[in-house]
């Protein structure tokens, strides 16, 4: 089920993709404390992403860094965590379909269980999380593989000795809901 529903998660990606716009939103730069972990981000991982964490480099100084509503829920998550969105509604490259963008977690952090109503991909750039997307078992994908989230799907992941830096993007029902599920361990 998983290769299945990678191939049409990646398909779906590539086609919004295709279709965003030349038009160009402002940068709005700002910034959480996870983020002075991005150089060391950047300074490591595997051959296979490192075209994109170059990528990356070029867009710090403009990047736009949140983090997730206040949650009880999150536990040490909330303040371990920031994230960028470069593609959607209201970002940088505008679109009403597709959300893209960067997520840092800090080391030895766990992003507990959630699901949305968006199919969403990851692609870890830099790191040595593990990642557990129900009802597979945890893992973590091949340098350079992504990790398909079917809409609906439970998943969570758990940082080791290094901060993890993704890329993620969301698809389809990109206003639907997304709730916190608990622990999967
Ligand atoms: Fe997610």
């Amino acid at each position: 089920m998983a290769r299945r529903d990678g191939g049409r998660l990646c398909r779906t990606l590539i086609d919004e993709i295709d279709r965003l716009s030349p038009t160009r939103n402002r940068w709005r730069p700002s910034f959480q404390p996870v983020v002075a972990q991005l150089d060391g981000c950047l300074a490591r991982g595997p051959k296979e992403t490192s075209y994109l964490r170059g990528a990356v480099a070029a867009m710090k100084p403009h990047l736009n860094w949140h983090r997730a509503p206040p949650n009880p829920a999150l536990g040490r998550f909330d303040r371990h965590h920031a994230f960028s969105t470069i593609v959607g509604p209201t970002d940088r490259v505008p679109s009403d379909s597709l959300m893209l963008g960067l997520m840092i977690v800090d080391r030895a952090t766990h992003y507990p269980g959630h699901a949305h109503d968006a199919d969403e991909v990851y692609l870890p750039l830099s790191g040595d999380a593990v990642y557990h997307v129900a009802p597979a078992r945890p893992g973590r994908p091949r340098d350079g593989r992504y990790l398909p989230i079917p809409a609906g799907a439970r998943h969570a992941l758990w940082t080791g000795d290094v901060p993890e830096l993704i890329v993620w993007a969301w698809m389809g029902n990109i206003r639907g809901g997304y709730r916190i599920a608990g622990a999967a361990r």
